[in-house]
């Protein structure tokens, strides 16, 4: 694990508050994400200096405004790089918004041999004290270092696509991978491993057609995500059954209480969504664990994935359809 990969490594921004900018170096939330050029956020960590590296602005946004086409984009873009014999891997910086799921998407989609590091930052680029150069260049020491598949890095330690999430609002280790754990962590560049590297992880094999059809598509497939809780009744299913759009709803993600459970008044609606051909999945809202399947349960479960990457997963498969 701690051998050094031959070849160019691809540093590809996206965004983030990474390269996010207050009007004063105090103001840690007070920022706007997405102004600081990735080519810029490089330069600024001197210990990259000597490595080989490509630098490429794929865009900037606040990730909490992920669309479709950006997704598109970075696919497409990690996708030509990898294919190139010359570039050993790929490093994407990203908004922790929505990083688990771009990291979800890439692996699903890409399933790549070589490695493609997503890493962020919690403090902006003008902060104090910003924790991007860091992680940046614990990033390219993972690059450099690591195996194949699509990981995360954040303070220190790295996190595999199926796993992560983000789990805190301000703390600059805002990343958790659950039950399973981290991967590795950082140390002064090398990687100290926790746990055998997921290259292949379950529920998914290299798939041309599936990259292809994501490329090609105008939208994803509407999935919509619900969350079961004390009170609640099947008006927002009935809503989003009613509502005319030229994007109808295709499934729904519940996160259910406990180990997958639905309030029963939101679970006969479900039931009849099902019938009229919504595709209904079912994970948790618990933090922690995975709805353990059992005889009793009414809808599919989310194989051990959050709510938001079932989603994404469950869009995925309709696509396929
Ligand atoms: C974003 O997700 O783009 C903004 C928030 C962050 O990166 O921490």
């Amino acid at each position: 694990m701690n051998a050094k990969q031959a070849g160019r490594i691809v540093v590809l921004g996206t965004g983030g508050t990474i390269a996010g900018r207050a009007q004063q170096a105090g103001d840690n939330v007070g920022y706007v994400a997405g102004q600081v050029r990735v080519a810029d956020l490089v330069s600024a960590v001197p210990g990259l200096a000597g490595i080989a590296l490509e630098v490429e602005q794929v865009a900037q946004v606040d990730s909490k405004d992920m669309s479709l086409a950006v997704w598109q984009a970075l696919v497409r873009r990690v996708s030509i790089h990898l294919q190139n014999p010359e570039v050993s891997a790929v490093v994407v910086t990203h908004g922790t918004d929505t990083l688990e799921e771009t990291a979800f998407l890439l692996q699903r989609v890409l399933q790549p041999a070589k490695p493609v590091v997503l890493t962020c930052a919690m403090r902006p680029a003008s902060a104090l004290v910003p924790d991007g150069p860091q992680n940046l260049s614990d990033a390219v020491a993972v690059a450099q270092r690591a195996g194949g598949g699509v990981v995360v890095v954040c303070a220190g330690q790295v996190h595999g696509a199926w796993d992560v999430a983000k789990v805190h609002t301000y703390r600059l280790d805002a990343f958790d991978s659950g039950d399973a754990g981290p991967l590795a962590c950082v140390e002064e560049s090398e990687l100290r491993s926790f746990r055998p590297w997921p290259v292949t992880p379950p529920g998914g094999t290299q798939d041309a057609e599936l990259l292809d059809r994501f490329l090609a598509a105008e939208t994803l497939p509407r999935v919509d995500i619900l969350t079961s809780h004390a009170d609640a009744d099947g008006g927002l299913v009935e809503a989003l059954m009613a509502r005319k759009t030229d994007r109808p709803l295709r499934g729904i993600v519940v996160a259910g209480t406990g180990n997958g459970t639905i309030h029963g008044a939101l679970a006969s609606a479900l039931d009849a969504a099902q019938v009229q051909g919504v595709r209904v999945v079912v994970g948790t809202r618990c933090a922690r664990g995975r709805v353990v399947p059992h005889a009793g349960l009414a809808f599919a479960d989310s194989a051990g994935l959050s709510p938001v990457k079932a989603r994404l997963a469950l869009a995925l498969e309709l696509l396929m359809d």
